[in-house]
C-alpha cells in the first residue's frame, strides 16, 4: 500500500508516474516537523532493523550507522567517509515484521542520518518543507520494492549488444588508437562489443562535434568498426563551450536555453572546454532542443552514448575564480615563513559547490527557480533529454545511454555507471554493495569502471573485478588518462582475461533474460540475500554475495592474494566453475558455510537446487552468440522449467508472448 503526503509546494520532479491522492493527516511511520528551519522526519529504530536502499552511496548494503547526503557531486576521490556521490536516490527500506519503504521526493540537498547521531533514530532532514513523502507498506522488502518500482515506472532497457564487454579509456585520441584496441582484443580472442570514445574525439571538447584531424570521416570509421562487430560509444558532457560561431552555443543563447545568473544573463561556468554555459535541462523546450542534437552522431551510425559531468560538475565560475584569485593574492602577500604550504594546496578546494548552486537559475517551464532547490535533477533531465530524443529519432531500435549523475525517475530513460572510482580493492567491494542498492531504486543497467578509473590497476585486481563484472549489465573496463594501460591484452597471459570475459558470454542468455524480465516486471535483477531469505539471520548478515535473477548467486573474491573465500549458502546449491577448456567443474553443496578455492582466472557460480542455467557456447561478441543451442546446467531433482526471454536485442516492443521460450530440464 502507498500513502502519499504533500508538504508545502513541492517541485514536480516526475519521479513518480502513478497518479496518487495526497493524504490530509500526518504520516504514520514517523514524526514530521516542519517550520521555517525546514523539514525533519524522525523515526525510532528497533535494534534489529536494517536500513536498505539509498542507491549510489558509500558503505555496505545495510546503510545503518552513517549519514548520507543527497547532493550530487563530482567526487572522484571517495573513501567511506563520503556523504554524497554522483547521484541522489532518496528511497529507503526498513526491515522488520512490518517492513516499510520511504521515498522523499525532494530534489534539493537532503540528509539521511541512519542511526549515526543517535543509534536508534532515523532522521531525514532538508532545508525547505516543500516535498512529497511516500510511505510504502507490504508483506516483504521485495514486495515494497516492487510497489515502489511500479510507482516510479519501468526501468530503462538497453540494447542487447550493450551487455557485451566494452573497453574504454580517457586518452584514446584518434582512429589508430581505436584500431589498436580492437586489434588487441580480437587477436587475443578476448570478447569485445564496444569501445568508448572519451572527450578527445571532440573538436576542443565541444559536444556534437568531431575533431576532423583525428577522425576525418567518423561515419566511415563507425562502419569500419561495425564490420568488426564493435560499437563506438561517444561521451557527451553537460557544459557547452562558449565560442562565437559554435552552433550549439549560438542557438542556446538565441533561444534562451542556458541557465541564467541573478540578472537573468547566461550563467558563466567552466568545464573541460574552458568557459561554458550549462543547458537548462529542466526546461522541456531546452530538453527537446538538446536531445535532437544527438542526431548529429546518430546519423553517422552511432547507437550508444554516455552522459557525463552532469551533477553538474562546474570547475569554476566567474565568481569563484575571482575569489580564488583574491585569496591567492592575499596568500602571496604574506611573508613566506608565515604561510604553511598546505594552505596553498587547499585554496581552490575551499570554494564550496553548495554556494555555487545558489548563484544560478532555471526556467522550469515558466517558473524561475534557483538551482540549489532542484540541483539533484540536473543529470536526470539531461539524460531524459537524450532518452526522449532517441524515441523520436530511433523509434524502432533501442539506443544505449547511461549517465553519471541521476535522480530516481531517470531510471526510465537510461542507466548509470557508478562514477569515478579508484583501482582499489575496497572499491571492488563497494561496487558489489552499491549495485544491490541501485537495483532497489530501479537502476538495473549499471556497472562500475572495472579495474578502477583512477590510479594504477594490478593484473589480479582487474581479473577479480572482471569476475564480478561478468554479472553486471554494464560491463566496461575504463581508466583515467595517465594511469597504467588497462586493456586486458596489456597484461601477462591474456588468455586468462579471455576466459573470464568469455564466461559472461556463455551466461548471456540467462543474464539478458533476467535483466529484461526484471525491468518488465519491476523486479530487482540483483538482490541482497536479506531480500530472498528474510527469516535466515545468517543470510541477512551477508554483505558480499548477491542473488541474481531466479536461480543464480554471485560470490566474488575481492581480497588481494586470497586463494578463495568463505561463502554462505542460504539453501542447497550447485557450485560451478566453467574451465577454460569449456568443461564444467561442479560440486553439490549443502546449505551452510563453505570455503571455496577460486583461481584468478575463474568465476565462481552458485545455482540454486532445482533451478538451472541455459548456457550458450563461447562467442567473441553478442552478435555471434548462438542461442538456438543452449546447454542446461543445474542440480535438478525434479522436472524444472525456466522462462527464457529472447528477442532480437533491439526492438522497443518488448513485452510480447513471442519473446518468451519455456525451457525445461529433467533429472
Ligand atoms: C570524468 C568521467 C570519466 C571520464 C573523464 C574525462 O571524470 O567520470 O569517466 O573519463 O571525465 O572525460
Amino acid at each position: 500500500m502507498i500513502r502519499k503526503y504533500r508538504f508545502g509546494v513541492p517541485v514536480e520532479t516526475e519521479a513518480v508516474v502513478q497518479d496518487l491522492p495526497c493524504r490530509k493527516e500526518m504520516p504514520e511511520s514517523g514524526r514530521v516537523l516542519t517550520d521555517e528551519e525546514g523539514f525533519t522526519y524522525i523515526r525510532a529504530l528497533e535494534k534489529e532493523t536494517a536500513i536498505y536502499g539509498l542507491g549510489e552511496t558509500v558503505r555496505g548494503i545495510n546503510k545503518r550507522g552513517w549519514v548520507y547526503v543527497s547532493e550530487n557531486e563530482d567526487r572522484s576521490f571517495h573513501l567511506e567517509d563520503a556523504r554524497s556521490l554522483y547521484s541522489a536516490h532518496n528511497f529507503l527500506l526498513l526491515s522488520g515484521p512490518e517492513p516499510l519503504g520511504l521515498f522523499f521526493d525532494y530534489p534539493g540537498r537532503i540528509s539521511f542520518d541512519a542511526g549515526f547521531t543517535k543509534k536508534d533514530i532515523l532522521t531525514v532532514s532538508c532545508d525547505h518543507a516543500d516535498l512529497y513523502l511516500y510511505e510504502i507498506t507490504g508483506e516483504s522488502l521485495k514486495e515494497i520494492c516492487r510497489t515502489f518500482r511500479k510507482m516510479t515506472g519501468r526501468s530503462y532497457i538497453a540494447p542487447k549488444w550493450a551487455m557485451g564487454f566494452g573497453q574504454s579509456r580517457w586518452g584514446y585520441k584518434n582512429e589508430e588508437d581505436f584500431r589498436q584496441v580492437v586489434k588487441g582484443y580480437r587477436e587475443n580472442h578476448i570478447p569485445l562489443d564496444a569501445v568508448y570514445m572519451d572527450i578527445d574525439y571532440m573538436d576542443a571538447y565541444k559536444d556534437f562535434t568531431v575533431d576532423r584531424e583525428k577522425f576525418p570521416d567518423l561515419g566511415n570509421f563507425v562502419s569500419e568498426m561495425k564490420d568488426q562487430k564493435v560499437h563506438l560509444v561517444p561521451i557527451i558532457d553537460a557544459g557547452i563551450k562558449q565560442e562565437e560561431g559554435y552552433d550549439v552555443c549560438m542557438e542556446g543563447l538565441e533561444k534562451g536555453f542556458f541557465c541564467t545568473d541573478r540578472e537573468g544573463k547566461p550563467f558563466d561556468t567552466a568545464c573541460w572546454p574552458g568557459l561554458t554555459y550549462h543547458p537548462d535541462f529542466l526546461n522541456a523546450k531546452a530538453r527537446e532542443w538538446f536531445g535532437n542534437k544527438y542526431r548529429v552522431l546518430m546519423d553517422l551510425g552511432i547507437d550508444g552514448f554516455w552522459n557525463d559531468m552532469n551533477e553538474p560538475s562546474i570547475f569554476f565560475t566567474k565568481r569563484t575564480m575571482e575569489e580564488a584569485r583574491k585569496k591567492m593574492r592575499e596568500f602571496l602577500a604574506k611573508p613566506a615563513g608565515d604561510t604553511p604550504f598546505f594552505e596553498l594546496a587547499g585554496l581552490a578546494g575551499q570554494l564550496s559547490s553548495s554556494e555555487v548552486h545558489k548563484d544560478f537559475y532555471h526556467d522550469m517551464n515558466g517558473t524561475r527557480i534557483r538551482h540549489d532547490r532542484v540541483h539533484n535533477l540536473y543529470g536526470y533531465m539531461m539524460t531524459r533529454a537524450a532518452g526522449e530524443a532517441f524515441e523520436r529519432i530511433s523509434p524502432d531500435r533501442r539506443i544505449l545511454i547511461f549517465s553519471r549523475s541521476s535522480y530516481i525517475g531517470m531510471h526510465r530513460y537510461g542507466g548509470i555507471w557508478q562514477g569515478d572510482n579508484k583501482s582499489w580493492w575496497s572499491h571492488l567491494l563497494l561496487n558489489i554493495q552499491m549495485t544491490a542498492s541501485l537495483n532497489m531504486c530501479g537502476f538495473l543497467y549499471t556497472g562500475a569502471d572495472l579495474g578502477g578509473f583512477g590510479s594504477d590497476t594490478g593484473r589480479d585486481l582487474l581479473l577479480r573485478w572482471l569476475a564480478f563484472g561478468v554479472f553486471t549489465p554494464l560491463m566496461r573496463n575504463h581508466s583515467a588518462i595517465h594511469t597504467r594501460d588497462q586493456e586486458c591484452y596489456q597484461f601477462e597471459d591474456p588468455e586468462d582475461f579471455a576466459h573470464v570475459i568469455g564466461v559472461r558470454y556463455r551466461l548471456l542468455p540467462y543474464l539478458y533474460s533476467e535483466y529484461v524480465k526484471a525491468a518488465l516486471n519491476d523486479e530487482m535483477y540483483f538482490r541482497p540475500l536479506a531480500f530472498d531469505y528474510p527469516d535466515d539471520p545468517m543470510a541477512c548478515d551477508v554483505e558480499d554475495q548477491l542473488m541474481l535473477g531466479e536461480g543464480l548467486m554471485a560470490a566474488p573474491v575481492y581480497v588481494q592474494n586470497a586463494a578463495g573465500r568463505y561463502v554462505y549458502l542460504p539453501e542447497d546449491m550447485l557450485f560451478v566453475k566453467i574451465l577454460p577448456s569449456g568443461e564444467m567443474e561442479t560440486q553439490r553443496m549443502e546449505k551452510g558455510v563453505h570455503y571455496i578455492h577460486v583461481e584468478l582466472n575463474e568465476v565462481p557460480l552458485f545455482i540454486r537446487k532445482d533451478h538451472f542455467l541455459p548456457l550458450a557456447e563461447a562467442a567473441e561478441c553478442v552478435e555471434d552468440l548462438d542461442e538456438d543451442n543452449l546447454t542446461m546446467l543445474g542440480w535438478i531433482t525434479k522436472k524444472t522449467e525456466y522462462l527464457l526471454y529472447h528477442d532480437d536485442g533491439y526492438t522497443r516492443n518488448l513485452d510480447v508472448p513471442e519473446h518468451y521460450r519455456l525451457l525445461s530440464m529433467e533429472p
